[in-house]
C-alpha cells in the first residue's frame, strides 16, 4: 500500500443537510465534531461536493480555518453528475472557495457514471495537479471497468479508492475490485464500516459473542475484521472522543483465525446497493 495514505479519515456525510442543506441543521454540533477528530489526532477530513448540495465543504472550511494546513489533510469528491472536463474544473474551483483552501490533498471522482467519458475526470485533474492546487487524485466506488480508465488515462498515480467495504457489503471482494487495487497499489479506503452491522442480526451476533470473548465492542470487532484485508483505510463519521479512542484501539485488534472464519463466512453473503457502482 502507498504507505502516506492515513490509515483514518473523518467522515462528513450528513454534515450540513443531506442531499440538500438542512436550514434547522445543528452547525456547531458538526463543526464541534470536525474539531474532535481533528483534536484527537485524526489528520483527514473526507467531504464531497453534494453532501448538502456544497454546504458539508463550507461547514468543513470553518472548522478548520485556525489549525495549521500542515495538521490536516482534505479530500473531496467531485459530483458524479458533473463529470465533463469544464464541469470538473469548476467544481473544482468551487469546493476550493466553499473550503477556504488553495489546495486540496485528495481529489477523487465520486463515482463513475456511464453517461459520461470517464477520461474527462483525469484529464482535468491531471491539468490540476499540474499546477498544484490538487496533491493527489483518487476515485470512488470505481470497480474493475472503471479502474482500468483511471490507471490507463492518469499519468498522476490513482492515491486510493473509497469504497463500499463493511460486513453488510461484500461487493469489493466479489466484484474483482479488492484484488485489483492489491495489485495496483492503490490503498482501499472502506467507508459504511459501522452503520448497518447493528440492523443485521446474523452480524450482530457474531459480533457480540467475539467482543464479548475479548472485552471490547462489537463496532471494534467489525474494525478489526476489517482491518485484518491488508490495504485497507477507513473513513467513519464519529463524533466523540471515546469513539475515536475505540476506533484507534481496534487497529491494534488481531482476530483469531477462527473468528476471521466466521465472521468471513457471514460477510460473504452480504451485498449492498452501493456494490452497482462497482459493475460500471
Ligand atoms: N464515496 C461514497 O460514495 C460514500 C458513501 C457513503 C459514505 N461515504 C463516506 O464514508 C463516511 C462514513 O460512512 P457513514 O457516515 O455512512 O457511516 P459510518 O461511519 O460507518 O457510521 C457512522 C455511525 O457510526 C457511529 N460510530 C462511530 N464510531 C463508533 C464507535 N466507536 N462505536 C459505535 N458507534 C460508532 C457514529 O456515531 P457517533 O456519531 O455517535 O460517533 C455514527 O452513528 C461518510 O461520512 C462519508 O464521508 C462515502
Amino acid at each position: 500500500m502507498q504507505t502516506d495514505f492515513p490509515k483514518l479519515a473523518l467522515g462528513t456525510w450528513l454534515m450540513g443537510g443531506t442531499k440538500d442543506p438542512d436550514p434547522n441543521n445543528d452547525d456547531q454540533r458538526d463543526i464541534g465534531a470536525i474539531k474532535t477528530a481533528l483534536d484527537f489526532g485524526v489528520g483527514l477530513i473526507d467531504t464531497a461536493q453534494n453532501y448538502a448540495n456544497g454546504r458539508c465543504e463550507e461547514l468543513v472550511g470553518q472548522a478548520i480555518a485556525n489549525y495549521p494546513r500542515s495538521s490536516y489533510r482534505i479530500l473531496t469528491k467531485q459530483n458524479r453528475i458533473h463529470l465533463e472536463y469544464d464541469q470538473v474544473m469548476s467544481g473544482f474551483n468551487d469546493s476550493l472557495t466553499r473550503l477556504k483552501l488553495d489546495y486540496v490533498d485528495y481529489f477523487l471522482c465520486h463515482a463513475p457514471n456511464p453517461d459520461f467519458d470517464l477520461t474527462d475526470f483525469f484529464k482535468a485533474t491531471n491539468q490540476l495537479a499540474k499546477e498544484g492546487v490538487i496533491k493527489h487524485v483518487g476515485v470512488s466506488n470505481f470497480g474493475p471497468k472503471s479502474l482500468h480508465v483511471a490507471l490507463e488515462t492518469s499519468e498522476t498515480p490513482i492515491t486510493v479508492n473509497q469504497v463500499s467495504f463493511s460486513l453488510s457489503d461484500s461487493s469489493i471482494l466479489s466484484s474483482g475490485t479488492y484484488d485489483m487495487c492489491r495489485e495496483n497499489n492503490i490503498p482501499i479506503q472502506a467507508y459504511r464500516t459501522l452503520a448497518d452491522i447493528d440492523e443485521d442480526p446474523d452480524i450482530s451476533s457474531a459480533l457480540k459473542i467475539i467482543a464479548n470473548k475479548l472485552k471490547v465492542t462489537p463496532h471494534q470487532i467489525a474494525l478489526a475484521y476489517l482491518n485484518s484485508y491488508d490495504g485497507v483505510c477507513f473513513t467513519i463519521k464519529a463524533s466523540s472522543l471515546e469513539h475515536w479512542q475505540q476506533i484507534k484501539d481496534s487497529m491494534q485488534i488481531v482476530l483469531e483465525p477462527e473468528d476471521i472464519e466466521t465472521l468471513k463466512k457471514i460477510h460473504l453473503t452480504k451485498k449492498s446497493g452501493f456494490g452497482n457502482f462497482l459493475e460500471m
